[in-house]
């Protein structure tokens, strides 16, 4: 599973663990995905190519490096993923964003798509954010929709996956990299990934 990498950070364990934490409440919940988005995002571009850029300083102009902020398309899956965006934005304010709904079928674990709202991805990296990859059917999926508008390149940041899902997406999507939180023990006979964080949607939007 070469492009799953297992990013390894002890802010990031420690936010990971305060998600797990059943007495997080779903504002903090969001909180923390956010930060352990921007922290993936800061990993997932540590070798990116920055351009020299030209601007005024208080002593003239000069040319200093800098990042194509618009070459980044960030793509939440809804809903879980959603609170990643706040904190990827936050490091990248001048990328685009794009929005796919996509929902499991918690009795076939089959993954259904409810929305498609990704601009045009033609020259942009792709990221696609998402907190749980447990059967790996929804990034399966959101791969598949996202490489259909041709980007360069796309990545995956994520929270937690099951060696499962991550099998999956490093079979069929060898291209894509990964840069994930943590590696959880497994899924249950449910498709929830043990120990995990339970529903992450549930739990970031109060809902049961
Ligand atoms: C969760 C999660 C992933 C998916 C992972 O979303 O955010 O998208 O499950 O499971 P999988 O790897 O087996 O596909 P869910 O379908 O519960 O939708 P929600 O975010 O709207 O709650
Ligand atoms: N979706 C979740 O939100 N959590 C899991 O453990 C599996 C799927």
């Amino acid at each position: 599973m070469e492009n799953i990498i297992n990013v390894k950070h002890p802010l990031l364990v420690n936010l990971v663990t305060k998600l797990r934490d059943i007495n997080t409440n779903s504002y903090d919940f969001r909180k923390y995905l956010s930060e352990v988005g921007r922290i993936l995002l800061i990993e997932a571009l540590r070798d990116e190519e920055l351009q020299e850029k030209e601007i005024q300083i208080w002593i003239g102009k000069y040319r200093f490096p800098s990042l194509n902020e618009q070459k980044y398309v960030f793509i939440p899956i809804l809903r879980a993923g959603l609170p990643m965006l706040d904190g990827v934005l936050e490091m990248i304010p001048l990328a685009r964003s794009g929005f796919l709904a996509i929902k499991r079928n918690e009795e076939t674990l089959e993954s259904v798509l409810y929305y498609d709202r990704v601009p045009p991805l033609e020259g942009k990296t792709a990221v696609l954010l998402d907190p749980m990859v447990a059967t790996g059917g929804s990034l399966d999926y959101a791969i598949s929709v996202v490489k259909k508008k041709n980007p360069d390149r796309i990545i995956s940041l994520n929270v937690i996956g099951a060696p499962e899902g991550l099998k999956r997406i490093s079979d069929k999507h060898p291209d894509v990299k990964v840069f994930i939180a943590q590696i959880d023990e497994r899924l249950n006979d449910r498709g929830y990934i043990i120990p995990g964080i339970g529903d992450a949607g549930d739990r970031a939007f109060n809902t049961e």
